[in-house]
């Protein structure tokens, strides 16, 4: 139940428009984008200025409110939406950065732009490309998706492979600790050793440390020429050996995705139309790009070698967004599959590529062993695939099963989504206990009350220097 003070001293902080404490006005908020992670908050709130955020952060620290920082709720592991009801003990409010926009001019020699925190990937894109340059980063959910959750996350998606995550494009930070005060830069210097580093701090610290406001951004050159190719391999070994192929040969190479057979049927079946190439069980579709100032299509062409035999290549916008479409909206497939029931359990991993083919076979065990459909895509390059499992009856042995596995062969429990609550058990297959212990101390440095998005990245209470005992997985 909210305490009545807290709400009118939110009204006065932030304006009565932007406490949002209705249920139809907060459910938008209170339910992540995976569709399986909700919980209830006393207040949306939705701070417009750094100094509001300030605000509404002393007042919750005062008044002992949890606090849930959000961007576009775009989020799969339930980091950004209240937690499960019952699981904690205190009030939270959801903190909207939606309405930090804004985006700076750019800075076309040091390229660089300053963007809101609640600026969206597709708005940081177009305000590059306005001045002949691009965005680094890109995935599915640009248009929804902010900057300050793609900080939060250390987001990745298609462009890692040439760019780097999102922890590479982050040259100054702004960000409000949980008492208010206000840390870091937004001079954008590429050098600088004066101290901590803000934005390596808090790249991937999942709303958990402070609240970001702003960044000042990488920009990259903006290519004429791409090219999109679908290509099918007969076995993840030999996507492997292609894609290694394409990074030995073309410095023009942009993303290498994996969807394999069931994805690609699904999606086709999404879409109303099969895909240009058909991949055997056990092999890959990859969706490859590459971008350059001259035409890279004969380079591509050239370096595919036999492979080039099972695919297809266009330059033409409107056939390229046909062949993306097979990756691009896989999930919306999957959703849609799913609509009504059970959504889709997510894991998001990565092993050294090496291992790749191994983790696949796990998981296909797994998923047969369960009974329920695997649906695999991802990102090849970094090893990082999507494992998504539709009516599965036991989600928590699939994700002990595979995690396990993952961990042996020496990958990780989280590539890019995040652990948010959804994967806090298994922290400790990845992390040791004094990697933990330390990370609790941290974050207790900077937030003693412990009201920044609690039961994230670590169980409650954190394991301040005590050895990671594992919790009983606990899969909603
Ligand atoms: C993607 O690569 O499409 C995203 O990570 C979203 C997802 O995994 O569903
Ligand atoms: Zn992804």
């Amino acid at each position: 139940v909210a305490p009545p003070a807290v709400v009118s001293d939110l009204r006065s902080a932030v304006g009565d428009a932007h406490v949002l404490v209705d249920e139809d006005a907060r459910a938008g908020y209170e339910t992540d984008w995976s569709g399986r992670y909700t919980g209830r908050a006393v207040a949306v709130v939705r701070p417009g200025t750094t100094h509001e955020v300030a605000e509404v952060l002393r007042i919750c620290r005062t008044a002992g409110v949890d606090v849930v920082p959000q961007g576009g709720n775009t989020g799969l592991v339930g980091g950004g939406v209240p937690r499960p009801e019952g699981s904690t003990e205190r009030p939270a409010i959801v903190l909207s950065t939606r309405r930090l926009g804004g985006v700076s001019a750019a800075d076309p020699d040091a390229m660089q732009l300053t963007a809101g925190a609640g600026v969206t990937i597709a708005e940081w894109q177009a305000a590059a490309r306005a001045v002949g340059l691009d965005a680094p980063l890109d995935f599915a959910a640009r248009d929804s998706a902010t900057v300050g959750g793609a900080i939060a996350t250390n987001a990745g998606g298609s462009r890692v492979l040439r760019f780097g995550t999102m922890r590479s494009q982050v040259a100054g930070i702004e960000a409000v600790l949980a008492d208010g005060r206000v840390v870091g830069s937004l001079a954008g210097l590429p050098k600088e050793t004066a101290g901590l580093h803000w934005p390596s701090v808090l790249t991937g610290s999942e709303g958990t440390l402070a609240v970001v406001t702003a960044a000042r951004l990488r920009l990259v050159p903006r290519f004429e020429h791409v090219v999109t190719a679908l290509v099918a391999t007969a076995s993840i070994g030999e996507a492997v050996d292609l894609t290694g192929r394409l990074r030995r040969q073309l410095g023009s190479l942009d993303s290498v995705e994996i969807i394999d057979p069931a994805a690609l049927a699904l999606v086709g079946g999404h879409l109303g139309r099969a895909a240009p190439v058909t991949p055997p069980p056990g092999g890959a579709a990859l969706l490859v790009e590459c971008a350059g100032h001259v035409d890279p299509t004969s380079d591509l062409v050239a370096a595919l070698g036999d492979i080039a035999g099972d695919s297809a290549v266009a330059v033409d916008p409107l056939q390229r967004a046909h062949l993306i479409a097979f990756r691009d909206r896989i999930t919306e497939a999957m959703n849609q599959a799913s609509a009504g029931g059970v959504p889709p359990f997510k894991l998001d991993v990565a092993v050294p590529l090496g291992a790749l083919e191994e983790l696949a076979a796990v998981a296909r065990r797994a998923a047969a062993d369960d009974g329920c459909r695997l649906i695999a895509f991802g990102h090849l390059a970094e090893g990082n695939l999507h494992l998504n499992h539709l009516g599965a009856r036991d989600p928590a042995t699939i994700a002990a099963t595979v995690l396990s596995a993952v961990a042996d062969l020496g990958g990780t429990i989280s590539a890019e989504h995040g652990i948010g609550i959804a994967k806090t058990p298994w922290l400790h297959l990845v992390r040791s206990s004094a990697d933990l212990g330390a990370q609790a101390a941290v974050r207790a440095a900077l937030d003693p009350a412990g009201i920044l998005n609690p039961g994230v990245l670590a169980p409650r209470p954190p394991a301040i220097g005590r050895a990671a005992t594992p919790t009983a997985p606990q899969v909603p």
